[in-house]
This record gives C-alpha cells, structure tokens and sequence, in this order.
C-alpha cells in the first residue's frame, strides 16, 4: 500500500475536511477537496453540477477526478459523503492509499448541516427535524462501504491529541 495518499470518508457534517487540513498540516502534505477540486476543474459549484446535470453526472466527475488525484503524492483527501460508494471508488482509495472513516453520530451531522441544507443538493428542502432520519437511512446504506476503510476514526472523540499521536510518529519516520 503506498501510504503517500491519505483519504478521508463519512457522512457529510462528519468533518473530513477539517480534519483533513490538520493531518495535512501535520504532514506537510498537501489538502485536497475533492467537491472543491471538482468545482474548480468544472468551473461550475457543486449544487450547480446537480441541477444541470443531475447526481449520476456528478458522481462520474467525482470519479474521474478522484482518479486523477490517486497519481499525486503527499496528499490527504476529503471525499464528499458519497464518493465511496460510487463507481468502485472505495477499491480505488484503498489500493492507492490510506482511507480512513470518520464516524461520527448523525446527530452531529445533522446539528452541523441543519443551516446549510441549500449547499447540499442532497438535503435541498429537507427541514431541520427530517435530517436524523435522512442521514439514518444513508448510513444504512452507506457505511458497509465506508467500513472497508483501513482505519476508523470516533469523530466525536478525535482532537489534537489523539490527531499528533496518530500522525506525528509518521512525519518523523
Ligand atoms: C454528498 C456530500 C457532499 C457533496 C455532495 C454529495 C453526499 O460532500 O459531495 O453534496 O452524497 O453525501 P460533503 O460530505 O463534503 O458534504
């Protein structure tokens, strides 16, 4: 396993690209977005993808990106919610890299998204109280794909402690 590469996956609201910056910062390794990358390299943000050209036109954009950015070193990813669970994305992360999933309760994704629900074209329209049981039904689905990551993070549990003892032992190696 190349361990150049460190991807991280879970329910959106979960914090995977705040933690994704600090392990990078840790690191010294690059962050890479992959919903911010996809909106550069297509001119166009996210929500704006899905209305023109639907969520199977984005997924195969978060496909193709996510195979350009497997031939980069020294990056640490965070993937959108979904990524993992498209086009074979998962074996892609694990074969090119470290993945790790940030499990984290869907009452903290659905406290943390509750006022940016227009951002996520998924959650457009959903009121306050419809998210629990909305990011309920995409863990069901979803997280047998995410718990074929090499490691897995306690979302609520991880801070600067436990962040440097994971990842300071590997800057140094
Ligand atoms: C999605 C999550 C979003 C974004 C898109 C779809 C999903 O990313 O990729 O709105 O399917 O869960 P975040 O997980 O960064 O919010």
């Amino acid at each position: 396993m190349n361990s150049n590469r460190i991807f991280l996956i879970g329910l959106m609201g979960s914090g995977k690209t705040y933690w994704g910056r600090r392990i990078a910062d840790i690191l010294k390794w690059k962050f890479i977005d992959l919903d911010r990358y996809i909106e550069e390299r297509e001119k166009m943000n996210i929500p704006g993808i899905f209305e023109k050209y639907g969520e199977s036109n984005f997924r195969n954009l978060e496909n193709k990106y996510l195979k350009e950015l497997v031939s980069m070193n020294y990056i640490v990813v965070a993937t959108g919610g979904g990524a993992p669970c498209f086009h074979g994305n998962m074996e892609l992360m694990n074969r090119s890299g470290e993945t790790f999933y940030l499990k984290a309760k869907v009452e903290l994704s659905a406290k943390r998204l509750k006022s940016m629900t227009e951002e996520r074209p998924l959650l457009k329209g959903t009121s306050p109280q419809d998210l629990i049981p909305l990011f309920i039904k995409q863990l069901k689905e979803r997280e047998p794909i995410y718990l074929q990551a090499a490691q897995i993070l306690d979302a609520e549990k991880l801070d600067e402690k436990k962040l440097k003892e994971l990842f300071i032992p590997r800057q140094e190696r």
